[in-house]
């Protein structure tokens, strides 16, 4: 239960709100208009004065919320605003503030007993309040050649078009992803013909290139556990383990997610698992049979691991672009007479992944 979810009405988590304003030093003066759209309380301190919004609702605050308040502000003359949420915002939400570094507003979430802040465009508290941490993906199967590599780069490439920024480490000695893309790996855009560039670097240069403004980071992993980097593997918040349906890579009973997962939780008892078929395509009825015993496998372990559904959610299809990939920088992602499967799944992977991870942006 969230700390949001504990007060019974709207107007306690208000005012909770409203007494974290005073612990940084600001005098509160609550609404009286209970009916009055617009804003909460005042937050005041000297000649400023903030009109605060507090939304305890059980989505993410969208664009049109944000939108609708920034309106009224500017039709009621408001030099200063912010929103606080108990469910934070919406990626396309903190994009639309944060892209036009807008001035004179503030958003922010409840977490942890405190307010974290997703977009502050001038001090209310400590600026060192404002979260910077990196989110660390790690892209590990205890088994070569399931596409662990593709993976990583694709999904670094549909997270930075989605305007996150992405560094993708190769952690494996073999340096295959290193090879085929240089420092940089190109996401092409053919609509636009302007592309986004994805850092990517060896594991031997990650301390000395890390900058620590990237919200995630991708690490391709080598199959065999001890040739990566435990550290990392430790502070990982979320593996993704590739596979597909074929004994070959799945195992006869899926031993082979089960070995992996067990060398996962010997270094890292709580990150999330989300295990993803890659090499999809229209599976027969074998191929069916085995994906329901897998999961009931998966779901028996009762550990944070989840099989993502490829048909209800997200799998990576099999596809000749992706099987040939690798002579250039560019990733998979040219549109051909508007579309390419490559582009479309791996971007439903990142949204899949963003609305179950609490990643900043
Ligand atoms: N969805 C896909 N469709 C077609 N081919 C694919 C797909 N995913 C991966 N491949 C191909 O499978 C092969 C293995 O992929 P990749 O190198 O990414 O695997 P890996 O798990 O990183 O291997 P290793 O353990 O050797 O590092 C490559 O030839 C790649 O192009
Ligand atoms: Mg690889």
């Amino acid at each position: 239960m969230t700390i949001a979810q504990c007060f019974e009405s709207a107007f306690d988590f208000e005012k909770f709100i409203a007494l974290k304003f005073e612990d940084i030093g600001f005098d509160v003066r609550i609404n009286s208009k209970e009916n009055e759209p617009g804003y909460d309380f005042l937050a005041i301190k000297g000649d400023r004065i903030v009109a605060v919004q507090v939304k305890n609702y059980k989505n993410k605050v969208s664009i049109n919320q944000v939108l609708k308040f920034r309106d009224y502000m500017s039709r009621s003359n408001i030099k200063e605003g912010a929103i606080i949420s108990s469910k934070g915002f919406s990626a396309p939400a903190i994009s639309s503030i944060a892209a036009e570094k807008v001035k004179n507003f503030h958003m922010g979430h409840l977490e942890d007993n405190r307010i974290t802040w997703d977009y502050l465009s001038k001090s209310i508290a400590n600026k060192d309040q404002v979260r910077s941490s990196s989110h660390y993906i790690s892209v590990f199967t205890a088994k070569g050649g399931v596409g662990k590599t593709v993976i990583s780069a694709h999904l670094g490439g549909a997270l930075a078009i989605s305007g996150y920024k992405v560094s993708i480490v190769d952690g494996d000695p073999e340096e295959n992803l290193y090879r085929l893309t240089g420092k940089r790996a190109i996401v092409p855009n053919s609509r636009t013909g302007k592309n986004t560039t994805v850092n990517v670097c060896k594991m031997s240069d990650w301390g000395s290139v890390k900058k620590n403004d990237e919200s995630i980071i991708v690490f391709d992993c080598s199959p065999s556990l001890e040739r990566n980097n435990i550290e990392l593997l430790k502070k990982t918040e979320s593996f993704i383990i590739p596979t597909s349906l074929s004994p070959l890579d799945i195992g006869n009973k899926a031993e082979v997610l089960l070995r992996t997962m067990e060398q996962i939780r010997e270094c890292n008892k709580n990150a999330y698992i989300f295990i993803l078929l890659n090499k999809y395509y229209s599976p027969s009825v074998m191929d069916k049979q085995r994906y329901v015993e897998v999961k009931k496998i998966i779901s028996d372990l009762n550990d944070k691991c989840v099989l993502i559904d490829p048909e209800e959610d997200v799998s990576i299809r099999e596809s000749k672009i992706l099987r040939n990939w690798g002579s250039q920088p560019d990733l998979a992602f040219k549109t051909v007479a508007g579309r390419c499967y490559p582009r479309d799944d791996f971007l439903k992977l990142a949204e899949y992944l963003l609305e179950h991870l609490n990643i900043e942006q």
